[in-house]
């Protein structure tokens, strides 16, 4: 594992050049517009990254974009690897390990989310403040990789102070933001309605079937985390209506100049 994080780095300091990120952002269903907001970028495909897989999903695009938002140097990756897609949970958090080792202190993830809370409408982003793992996968399994620990602290997953920092940037752009507990399961099926009482029951405000494994190494890394789900979808038996993937896609590409404009003005401070 550790040669091939080694070969995956190589490759794409290879591409960057002199280009050193601080800051990235991973961009989930639909949400890829943001990549397009980056100045003076270099655009690496993940057909041209050892270890990258191209993405089998609709709304995932496959490429790293290395360049400048607000100022600040910044890498997007614009589509991720699923559980669902048949991979580790390992590959699943290789961006993040791979992030970590160019230099990135600061670890921005998003994701399209199922509603668990009855008040969330599609479209609300909400600010994760912790997550349940139930994906029954962790990403440090295995030998401890250099940089890494083996029991990593999960007490502040997701940082403190940047999540104070979201809010404060989404109150001044006018932004709702809630704040919830992210619950990943492997899927690719959505839950079934009895699966969504046992997640509300266990504490989760909303579910999805990405995120955990990379937050789980962030935090490894010692990178800080910040998370923003957009709420897709009411999940299952929250509403009575069926859940399709076209529907996640839609209301996330609706939202994605807000979360867009929200990210940008969290980056120009971190
Ligand atoms: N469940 C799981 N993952 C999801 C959902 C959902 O309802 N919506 C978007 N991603």
């Amino acid at each position: 594992m550790a040669s091939a994080l080694a070969a995956t780095v190589a490759a794409v300091r290879g591409r960057i050049g002199h280009r050193a990120p601080e800051i990235a952002v991973v961009l989930g269903s639909g949400l890829g517009g943001l990549a397009e907001r980056l100045a003076d970028a270099v655009r690496i495909p993940y057909a041209e990254i050892p270890g990258f897989h191209v993405p089998t999903v609709q709304g995932h695009s496959g490429e790293l974009v290395v360049g400048t938002l607000a100022g600040r140097s910044v890498v997007a990756q614009s589509g991720r690897f699923h559980l669902y897609e048949g991979h580790t949970a390992g590959v699943a958090a290789l961006p993040a390990r791979l992030f970590a080792e160019l230099g990135v202190t600061t670890f921005v993830v998003t994701n399209a989310a199922g509603g668990i809370r009855p008040d969330f409408r599609a479209g609300t982003l909400m600010l994760i403040t912790d997550h349940l793992n139930l994906t029954g996968q962790n990403p440090l399994t295995g030998p401890v990789l250099p940089g890494e620990q083996r029991f990593p602290d999960m007490s502040a997953a997701y940082d403190p102070a940047l999540r104070a920092l979201a809010l404060e940037v989404a109150r001044e752009q006018g932004t709702p933001l809630e704040q919830g507990v992210y619950a990943a399961l492997s899927g690719p099926s959505y839950e079934t309605p009895a699966e969504i009482r046992m997640l509300r029951t266990l504490g989760a405000d909303a579910v999805g079937m990405s995120t955990v494994p990379e937050v789980i190494v962030a935090n490894a890394r010692g990178m800080r985390c910040l998370g923003i789900s957009t709420v897709t979808n009411a999940a299952a038996g929250v509403s009575d209506a069926k859940l399709s993937h076209a529907e996640v896609m839609e209301t996330a590409a609706q939202v994605g100049q807000r979360l867009g404009d929200l990210i940008e003005g969290v980056v120009a401070r971190v």
